[in-house]
């Protein structure tokens, strides 16, 4: 099902990008975008400015508008709300050349997905995902959906050389993000996972600090990410509000959900793991299933304890619970 909403999208006015220093990074960003030496097509900008990709502009600096980038949403939950937020307000914050249009949401229910898109802007919604890769319009195809849906999306939108917004845990599992990875190198298109706890201003501060070796050589890293919203037996799993504890939806609990942020930050506070050594438990071994009513064994962990060795020698460790 979809289908065209009857109010119309208020436009909004395209600017004159300044020559300011943002839009210069950006401009040396996009030239330092390449593939094996051959420019790639329609680099992504970077996330200087928070999360923002092009969508067929020009690669040569010559802004003079602001290029408009058509987004297709899919998921309409906590992260499409997230994401659709910072569609609207990215060029309120930062100078940037695009501007995000909020072109097609989807979402599996069709009232929600038409709330959705009267209630943010966006100009049409559909229930089904592939109707969004088909749209020619869309330039960007964002998927917040949950994670055992993410690779068949991202590679269809690979295959139609849309610019893609996954969020994290890529995949179910290794061997599935491997063949994510694959499709879409092969396809040359911009792409990005939402690991977008770098941008905490914290962590970007702390990235500072590393970085200009004002902490001295690293010797300990440390991470704890820890909720408890599991920790009742009567919370049950899958369907659409605990998705996250059925391991058919997640693929894994907390080690896909919070440890997965917390590898990256540390990749990217610190540099490369060489070895990693971990635990994980399950607390509440069974949970009544929400679509089959039925009390069925859990198959995700509820819990964590990550050791690993980096390459510069430090040495990380760090504990996460549901
Ligand atoms: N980066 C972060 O900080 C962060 C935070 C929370 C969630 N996430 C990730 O974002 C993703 C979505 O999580 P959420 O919390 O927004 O979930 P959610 O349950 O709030 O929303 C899921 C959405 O997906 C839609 N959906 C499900 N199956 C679909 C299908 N087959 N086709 C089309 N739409 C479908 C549902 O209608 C719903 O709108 C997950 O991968 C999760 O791990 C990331």
């Amino acid at each position: 099902m979809s289908g065209e909403k009857e109010s119309r999208r208020v436009e909004r006015p395209t600017f004159n990008v300044q020559r300011s220093t943002s839009n210069q990074r950006n401009i040396e960003y996009r030239k330092r975008m390449t593939n094996n030496g051959k420019s790639i097509k329609n680099p992504p900008i970077p996330a200087f400015a928070g999360t923002c990709f092009t969508s067929g502009a020009s690669q040569d600096g010559d802004d003079s508008m602001k290029k408009k980038i058509n987004i297709g949403l899919i998921g309409y939950g906590f992260m499409g709300r997230t994401h659709s937020n910072a569609y609207c307000k990215v060029n309120h914050f930062f100078d940037l050349p695009y501007e995000p249009a909020l072109h097609v949401v989807c979402g599996l229910e069709e009232d929600k997905a038409k709330a959705f898109a009267d209630q943010w802007g966006y100009q049409s919604y559909t229930t089904d995902w592939r109707k969004v890769i088909e749209d020619d319009k869309v330039d960007l195809v964002d998927i917040c959906v949950p994670n055992n849906v993410h690779a068949e999306i991202a590679m269809a939108a690979a295959k139609a050389g849309k610019t893609i917004l996954c969020e994290k845990p890529l995949a179910l599992n290794g061997k599935q993000a491997r063949e994510m990875v694959d499709v879409i190198e092969k396809a040359g298109v911009p792409n990005m996972v939402s690991y977008n706890y770098r941008r905490v201003p914290a962590v970007t501060l702390a990235k500072q600090l590393i970085d200009e070796g004002r902490l001295g050589q690293i010797f300990h890293y440390r991470a704890n990410f820890l909720q408890d919203w599991t920790i009742s037996t009567q919370v049950p799993q899958g369907g659409m509000a605990t998705w996250r504890l059925d391991v058919k939806a997640a693929g894994s609990g907390v080690t896909g959900d919070l440890l997965a942020h917390c590898i990256d930050t540390a990749m990217w506070h610190n540099g490369h793991i060489k070895s990693v050594c971990a635990m994980t438990e399950t607390f509440v071994k069974e949970r009544m299933h929400a679509e089959t009513g039925k009390v069925e064994k859990v198959g995700i962990d509820d819990a964590c304890m990550f050791m690993c060795r980096f390459e510069n020698g430090s040495l990380g460790i760090a504990a996460y619970h549901f």
